[in-house]
This record gives C-alpha cells, sequence and structure tokens, in this order.
C-alpha cells in the first residue's frame, strides 16, 4: 500500500468519505507523496508520458510564431504578456523563449504559474540562461496581462467531482472504506455548483452514467480570462463536448503509470497519474461569461498546420540535406530529429488528435492570423 493510500484510510476511517476531487487534488498533489509533488520526473522521455511540449522544441517554435503574430495584431504593445500555466518540466518555455528574436523578444515578458515545487526548482535550474522569465504564485499575482495565458495539458489534470444519473436525479460519487480497502460509493452532492455545472451544461446522460464535474477547469477558465485584458486564453487538452460525454457511460478518467493506462483510480494514489477529458462546453460557458469570444476547439493537427508547420518541415528537409552535404553529422540528425518530431505532434490518432481553444478579447484566434 503506498504512504498516501495509508494516509487516506486513516483519514477516511476517522471523518468519512472523501469527494473524489478531495483524492484526486492530494493523489496529485499532496506535498509529501502526490504523484506532481513528491519531485519524481513524470512528463518527458524519462516520466510516465511524454508531452508535445517535451516531444521536441519544434512544438514551442511554432508556437513561438504565433505569439509573435498575436503581439503583430495588437498593435505591436511595449510589453507582450506570455504567462504559461503548469509548465511542468519547461520545455515548451525553453523553446519559445529560444526560438523569440528582435523586438518582440525584447517586448516578450513570460511568467510561470506552477502548482508543484519541485517542478518550480527543476524549471528554474533549466531556464537559468534565459533573463525574461519570472515565477509568479499565482494568476492573482500577474494582476492584468496584454497577450496570451497557455495551457498545454493542464486543465485534465484538474480535479474533478465525479457524479452518476440515477431514477431518482444524481448523487455523487466519494471515497470511502470497503473493509480496508479504499472504494467508491454514493452520497449526495456535496456542493449546489455542482447542480449548477449539470444544467448549465445541459448533461442529461442515461441513467447509470458517470459524469466527471470540472469545478476546477471552470474556476481557472474564468481566472485566465479576468487576467487577460487584451489578448488570448489558449487552452490544449484531451477534451469532449457536453453531447459526446452523455455517450461515456463509465466517464473518461484514466489512470498513468510506468505500467500504462488502467480505470483502478484508487489504486496507489501518488504513483499514479490520473486525468480526465475535458468538458469543452463548460470551460467555453465560462470564457464567454467573462466577456470573451471563443473560437475552436481545432485539433492541434490543424492548428500547427495553421501555424506554419510545412513550412517548417520544408526548412528542416532544408536543413538537414544542407548539412548532409557539408558532412555535419550531428546536425543533420537534429534536423531529421526534428522533422519526425513534427510528425508525431500531427498524427491525428496521437498528439494531433488533442484539441485547442482560444478564449479571444481583441485580437484573433492563433489559428487566423498569418506568421
Ligand atoms: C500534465 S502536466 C503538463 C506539463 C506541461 N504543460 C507539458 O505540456 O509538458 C500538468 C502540469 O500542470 C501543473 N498544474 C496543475 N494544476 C495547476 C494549477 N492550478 N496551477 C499551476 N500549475 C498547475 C502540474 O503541476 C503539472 O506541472
Amino acid at each position: 500500500m503506498s504512504e498516501l493510500a495509508a494516509l487516506l484510510r486513516e483519514r477516511i476511517g476517522a471523518t468519512g468519505p472523501i469527494t473524489f476531487a478531495e483524492f484526486q487534488n492530494l493523489a496529485l498533489y499532496h506535498a509529501q507523496f502526490g504523484y506532481y509533488s513528491a519531485g519524481l520526473q513524470r512528463t518527458g522521455w524519462r516520466g510516465h508520458f511524454v508531452t508535445s511540449a517535451e516531444i521536441a522544441p519544434v512544438f514551442g517554435r511554432l508556437w513561438a510564431r504565433a505569439f509573435e503574430s498575436m503581439w503583430t495584431d495588437l498593435g505591436r504593445p511595449a510589453q507582450f504578456d506570455l504567462v504559461e500555466v503548469g509548465p511542468g518540466e519547461g520545455g515548451f518555455v525553453e523553446a519559445v523563449l529560444g526560438a523569440c528574436a528582435g523586438r518582440f523578444a525584447d517586448a516578450l515578458s513570460y511568467r510561470l504559474v506552477e502548482r508543484s515545487p519541485p517542478l518550480v526548482e527543476r524549471q528554474m535550474e533549466r531556464l537559468s540562461s534565459f533573463d525574461n522569465v519570472s515565477w509568479v504564485a499565482s494568476l492573482e499575482e500577474v494582476g492584468s496581462a496584454t497577450g496570451c495565458l497557455f495551457a498545454n495539458e493542464v486543465l485534465d489534470n484538474l480535479a474533478v467531482h465525479v457524479v452518476e444519473r440515477t431514477g431518482a436525479g444524481w448523487v455523487e460519487l466519494l471515497v470511502g472504506l470497503r473493509g480496508d480497502r479504499l472504494a467508491l460509493e454514493a452520497g449526495p452532492l456535496s456542493d449546489p455548483a455542482l447542480e449548477r455545472y449539470l444544467e448549465d451544461t445541459g448533461l442529461q446522460p442515461p441513467k447509470g452514467h458517470r459524469v466527471e464535474v470540472g469545478l476546477e477547469a471552470v474556476e481557472l477558465a474564468r481566472q485566465c480570462a479576468r487576467t487577460v485584458t487584451r489578448g488570448a486564453v489558449v487552452f490544449v487538452d484531451y477534451a469532449i463536448d457536453a453531447s459526446s460525454i452523455t455517450k461515456r457511460p463509465a466517464g473518461t478518467l484514466l489512470a498513468y503509470s510506468a505500467t500504462g493506462a488502467d480505470e483502478d483510480l484508487l489504486d496507489r494514489p501518488g504513483h499514479k497519474d490520473l486525468t480526465s477529458h475535458v468538458n469543452w462546453t463548460a470551460v467555453a460557458t465560462a470564457l464567454v461569461d467573462s466577456g470573451m469570444t471563443v473560437s475552436g476547439p481545432r485539433s492541434q493537427r490543424d492548428v500547427l498546420a495553421a501555424l506554419g508547420a510545412a513550412e517548417m518541415d520544408e526548412f528542416l528537409k532544408e536543413a538537414h540535406r544542407a548539412a548532409l552535404a557539408g558532412g555535419r553529422g550531428v546536425d543533420a540528425l537534429r534536423a531529421l530529429s526534428q522533422r519526425q518530431a513534427l510528425g508525431v505532434l500531427r498524427d491525428p490518432s496521437g498528439l494531433g488528435g488533442l484539441q485547442v481553444l482560444a478564449g479571444l478579447r481583441g485580437v484573433a484566434a492563433p489559428w487566423e492570423l498569418a506568421t
């Protein structure tokens, strides 16, 4: 049994069942034993899964072009605020900062909001050669921003409540104890906000279906929208809309660990990532309620095409050819591996199938701007 499982058993035994959202928050972010807070590398080649940001710098390079186009569309303000929420191992920020040059680089202020202290330490080490990046404890500390708030694969990691439709209405699935094992049990809804969310998103699944309710994702979308005075909020994630949610009887929650994906959500808390598909309907509504217009969702494949993936591929092809002709083997391999990474990022059955949603205030969507 994991240390966290023992702590949870003790707590639940003493004070009763907890919501799945509380369980997930502890499993991922418990200061000592949480999946993301215990200090181990989780994303990237030495972790349990590789995100677009950690595949290769080409992902950040393409987005750097989009950020520069946004800056131009906003009238080239003296400061362009790029705020990344949940930068993880820091691959995206490193690639973006490495790709920006000239007047845009001078205007760029890159701020990072990261929840896990050991990750902040690793980010600081990785990014020590850049002087235009800084860390803030929360979005409140950012205050207001002219530019872009960006989050890749963060919303799907935020804690969700789990509810189930029964003949007598909704019940919430809580984490309790069966004997000495953690087990889900039905109880009344723990928060009136759950009922409002279910009504607002029009979720009416058949009886017996489970649905995740991402109140934290909605709150983060609201906070992001409030922070951007002019510019965009961009979320890249595994997502679904409200009408498709009702077609998944068991919901979308999955656990990831060294052995791959499984549905044993309560097993070994702290040793597994817990993710669920983001409900775009709820997130888009939060952005619109905060005065933004919404564009998307678009597939990552389409978005990268609009950001210039084909031109980047041509450029890398030429760099590869020139390096081979000049006998520069390492450069040739580097260009080739970036080309292959582009293919992985655009693969419709893999990372290319991720979805991108943008909230906009006074700027066009990244995929509508010339790069
Ligand atoms: C799946 S990782 C993705 C990391 C990175 N964006 C990438 O694509 O490689 C999720 C990250 O979001 C962070 N995170 C989760 N909730 C957060 C929040 N409310 N504020 C800031 N960071 C958060 C986690 O600590 C983790 O670093």
